[in-house]
């Protein structure tokens, strides 16, 4: 069994990236002594809380760690405080977008898989989920998102420029092609090709790639058509691609179909380090509670010792620990329902332990 030595940054963020990424680094720990794998690591700031400490979201020195270290843990950004001030100049959000562009982290894989035990938590009918296994590439540096931005008319109007490049569209474009040939050979593209510039550059480019990969089939959706089929009808897709803000809405809708914002996990990948987080956001609503569901970090961390550092059997381990940890019947309140008893509802720390005892 090979052995790898590796550096770790944890970038815990605001609300309840603090509590969920703890579990999630205490899971990494003991996959390390469990494999004889020396991980080492070190903590940096972002979002609300590196703007308390030092009035920018995304430190140089927060940035500098990230570039020197192997794979990032990341928590969550944002803060109630600026949700109601558009007036706000530096926001905590900025500071994952900076990250996701200086790293150059172009492509966002959003796995949405629901497991057996969560069918019921669900508000889907179970016949419609059960087997439901859809992998997004969302576009994660490009679009509206980074697009020029600003308002005119003494202010009265603002606008924000969606935009793609060829070559953008084509590097997001290949990578779900290739992980289509890994599943399925089913790639949905999802665009509004009907109405925007940039949806007809980037259906262009897909059609062309397509030829590369004869042996997947492509379908190509308009943006509210898939909004609607992924409730319809989950089991249909296998491997989506889309832009950056189609991609943000829609995994928040395929959430329901692994029952819970609470169980999914991404992967940010691009030209360097690789970025695992969660898709929840910080949660202020229940921080400091103990009650956020840490599962969604300790999946991030399974991603990370796949996709980062190819550690397949080690990344199985967790996920068989969730797996097993939701056949005991253990639950956190967000995947619990009317038939948990109270007992079997833990909080974040709590569920925390039963996964190290099962992994
Ligand atoms: C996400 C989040 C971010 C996004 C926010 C916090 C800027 O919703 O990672 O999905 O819109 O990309
Ligand atoms: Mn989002």
């Amino acid at each position: 069994m090979k052995m790898v030595k590796k550096h770790i940054l944890i970038v815990p963020g605001d609300g309840i990236g603090q509590e969920v990424t703890a579990v999630g680094k205490k899971v990494l720990e003991k996959i390390a002594a469990k494999f004889g794998h020396e991980f080492t690591y070190d903590e940096a700031l972002i979002g609300h809380e590196a703007i308390e400490a030092t009035g920018d979201p995304l430190p140089a020195e927060t940035l500098a760690k990230m570039k020197a270290s192997d794979a990032v843990l990341f928590g969550a950004v944002g803060h109630p405080k600026y949700d109601n001030d558009p007036s706000a100049k530096v926001r905590p959000e900025q500071g994952l977008l900076r990250m996701r562009k200086e790293l150059g982290l172009y492509a966002n894989l959003r796995p949405i898989k629901l497991f057996d035990e969560l069918l019921g938590a669900s508000s889907i009918k179970p016949e419609i989920l059960k087997g439901a296994d859809i992998l997004f590439f969302r576009e994660l540096t490009g679009d509206i998102y980074f697009g020029e931005k600003g308002r005119k008319n003494n202010g009265d109007t603002a606008y924000d420029v969606a935009e793609y490049s060829r070559y953008e569209v084509e590097r997001i474009g290949r990578k779900a092609f290739d992980a289509a040939m890994t599943r399925k050979k089913h790639l949905v593209s999802v665009d509004k090709a009907n109405v925007l510039e940039s949806s007809r550059l980037w259906r262009e480019v897909i059609q062309k790639l397509a030829l590369e990969y004869p042996e997947v089939t492509v379908e190509y959706q308009f943006v509210d058509a898939t909004a609607m089929l992924l409730i319809k009808d989950p089991k249909r897709f296998d491997v989506v691609v889309t832009a950056n803000l189609f991609g943000d809405i829609l995994t928040d809708e395929a959430s329901q179909i692994a029952g819970s914002m609470g169980m999914l996990a991404s992967a940010s990948i691009g030209d360097g380090t690789g970025v695992y987080e969660p898709i929840h956001g910080s949660a202020h609503d229940i921080t400091g509670k103990g009650l956020a569901n840490p599962l969604a970090s300790i999946l991030s961390a399974a991603l990370l010792l796949d996709i980062s550092f190819g550690l397949k059997k080690e990344s199985e381990t967790i996920i068989n620990a969730v797996d097993a940890l939701l056949k005991k019947g253990f639950r956190t309140r967000d995947i619990a329902d009317a038939s948990t008893p109270a007992n079997m509802i833990l909080g974040t720390e709590a569920i925390g332990e039963e996964i190290l005892k099962l992994i």
